[in-house]
């Protein structure tokens, strides 16, 4: 049986690839902050480790000594992306961990170099991290979770308006893969050995922006009037004017997103859905007609400025 330590635990994404690591029969570790909060349901495999990245290696070293995998999905700055994952990859360098998945969960940031994409530089940073290390890297891209695509962060459905916005000509092909969906390719991958110093992309669904308005016309029944907010280009130029008076990256990161999907350099390339072919992805109109039906509605609670976004 593998022994995988999952970081993040109590996460959107690492609650679920939890949940999909023990139903695959793995023995997990469920790294935890507090022990109290929405902490993973027991499981005769599962042990609940109490710890904090910022604790650093030594004190993370009990939680990985007799671990194989290590599988981090957690979300934050620097100080969680970089520092606190490198304390993890020090922890498990000392304890003969094999492989190690960083919390990227992405389109893909490799296809891209520096100064694109805020959050994609932190992953890229603590992925050389791994050029000296005796922990094999694995990456997963996914492209993006329609739970926060079609949210208020992106600003392409706006449900109040009736709007769906595009920049660009909203014709090349973007990979969407749910939140779940990526947990259970996850749980997957981190269980395959062969996954071990490489980059694994799989995805959900391959769509543009305009099939996808179409398949939000048919899911919620009504029309969603097609703003074509400008080129790349000036996609570009909003970002860079947004950036002079951000108070939080939340402001333009979802649109840094968006210059890579939409230009391309971001896509998923050598898919390997095929490699997992127990995990049966949900496909966008799938998606739209249950949990994703949520988005066609205005949201009841106003967000503030710069708020972290929260998926539906
Ligand atoms: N492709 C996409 O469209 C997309 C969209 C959103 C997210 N993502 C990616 O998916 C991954 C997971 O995101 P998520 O939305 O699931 O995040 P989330 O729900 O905010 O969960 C983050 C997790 O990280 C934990 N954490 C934060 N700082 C920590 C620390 N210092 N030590 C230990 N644990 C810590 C949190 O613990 P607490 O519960 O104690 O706070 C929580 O369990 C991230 O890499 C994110 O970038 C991708």
């Amino acid at each position: 049986m593998t022994t995988v330590l999952v970081a993040g635990a109590t996460g959107s994404l690492g609650s679920l690839i939890v949940k999909n690591l023990l139903e695959r029969g793995a023995e997990v570790r469920a790294l935890v902050r507090k022990p109290s909060t929405d902490k993973p349901a027991a499981h005769p495999n599962l042990t609940l480790c109490v710890g904090d990245l910022a604790d650093g290696s030594d004190a993370l070293q009990r939680h990985v000594d007799g671990v194989e995998v290590v599988v981090s999905a957690v979300q934050g700055g620097p100080e969680v992306i970089i520092d606190g994952q490198r304390e993890l990859l020090r922890a498990a360098e000392r304890a003969g961990v094999h492989r190690m998945i960083p919390s990227d969960f992405s389109i893909n940031l490799f296809g891209y170099g520096y100064g694109i994409n805020v959050l994609s530089d932190l992953r890229r940073v603590f992925a050389d991290a791994f050029a000296t290390s005796t922990v094999a890297r694995t990456s997963v891209a996914i492209g993006a979770f329609p739970e926060f695509f079609l949210g208020p962060v992106h600003e392409v459905l706006d449900p109040a308006a009736g709007t769906f916005s595009v920049w660009g000509d909203g014709m090349r092909a973007i990979d969407i893969t749910t939140i779940g969906d990526t947990a259970a390719f996850t749980a997957a991958i981190a269980l395959d050995p062969t996954t071990a110093g490489r980059e694994v992309h799989v995805v959900g669904q391959q769509l543009t922006m305009l099939e996808l308005r179409n398949e939000i016309e048919a899911a919620s029944g009504r029309r969603w009037e097609l703003v074509r907010r400008g080129t790349l280009e000036d996609l570009r130029a909003e970002i860079a004017r947004r950036q002079f008076n951000a108070s939080s990256v939340v402001e333009y990161v979802a649109l840094q997103a968006q210059v890579a999907m939409f230009d391309g350099t971001a896509a998923l390339r050598d898919v390997r859905n095929a490699d997992y072919p127990d995990v049966t992805p949900t496909s966008v109109a799938a998606y739209l007609a249950r949990r994703g039906a949520a988005h066609f509605a205005a949201p009841q609670v106003a967000r503030q400025r710069g708020e972290w976004p929260t998926p539906v």
